[in-house]
């Protein structure tokens, strides 16, 4: 059958392999982002912010976490954030941290945290990038680019190479949030994108759900749902973290975890 003669392969194309472009389009994980707060973090024993308990109870935010307060009082800010780097090294993560970190195995999942602490990256998420600062770092206080790490106090009259005060490598109320525009880009190119335990009050954190795709599925998940308006395609998870994100992974893996 002399028509057929087009449609035979030589033995040499019986092993096909596609171009490498093709195949890294076919094998490409779709992009997961996920937006996190202190709620995730909530059940390792790390106090949120704006819960009755919150941390800011007790403690004035304008004199522990502005450069006004800092520029009054460096003893008692340093204090603040002294101790904040010990609750963080006595906590561990917990389910929820970790559960996003296993689903780097079928996802390019990017975190972006509001939190200080580093749960994220002990739970073994490799990709987080951090919108208000890290508490195992410090800085020049006026220079941000001398940053260093710190896992002890910071005392007053600890300078850096510069000669300045060494200050905890924080973004504080009013200032600048250097890595919003990142995040937003990054934002952008979401397939899928989750928050988890913020009260989404807190700006240019909180506007990022506007730089989503329209048509991606979106995901809350926080035991009391903050108030979003117009968010297409948005599925509610009230429940804490360890639960939520749990039942989220269940949903988009189609089975049980
Ligand atoms: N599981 C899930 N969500 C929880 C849990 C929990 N176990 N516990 C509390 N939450 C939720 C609360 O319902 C709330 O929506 O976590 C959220 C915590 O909100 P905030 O305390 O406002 O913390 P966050 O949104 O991270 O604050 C943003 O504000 O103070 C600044 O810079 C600081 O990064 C912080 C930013």
């Amino acid at each position: 059958m002399p028509g057929l003669r087009h449609w035979q392969c030589p033995p040499e194309t019986l092993n096909f392999s596609p171009h490498p472009q093709i195949l890294n389009l076919l094998m490409a994980k779709k992009k997961m982002v996920v937006l996190t707060g202190a709620g995730i973090s909530a059940e390792s024993g790390l106090r949120t912010f704006r819960d009755s308990d919150g941390l800011w109870e007790g403690f004035d935010v304008t004199e522990v976490a502005t450069p006004r307060g800092w520029r009054k009082d460096p003893s008692l800010v340093l204090e603040f954030y002294n101790q904040r780097r010990k609750n963080v090294l006595e906590a561990s993560p917990n389910a929820a941290h970790h559960g996003l970190a296993e689903l780097e195995k079928h996802f390019d999942v990017q975190i972006i945290t509001q939190n200080i602490d580093d749960l994220h990256e002990r739970a073994g998420s490799t990709q987080v990038l951090h919108l208000h600062g890290e508490i195992f770092k410090m800085r020049s206080e006026v220079n941000e680019e001398l940053v260093y790490e710190i896992r002890t106090d910071i005392l007053l009259g600890d300078k850096a190479e510069d000669g300045a005060q060494l200050r905890p490598h924080i973004v504080w109320f009013e200032e600048p949030v250097p890595m919003i525009e990142k995040a937003a880009m990054i934002t952008a190119r979401a397939d899928i994108f989750v928050v988890v335990g913020t009260s989404l009050v807190v700006y240019p954190a909180a506007g990022l759900v506007n730089f989503t795709p329209h048509r991606i599925p979106k995901y809350i998940i926080d035991k009391k749902i903050p108030s979003v308006s117009s968010v297409h395609n948005l599925t509610t998870i009230e429940k804490p973290a360890t639960e939520g994100v749990k039942e989220f992974i269940e949903m988009v893996m189609g089975f049980e975890v």
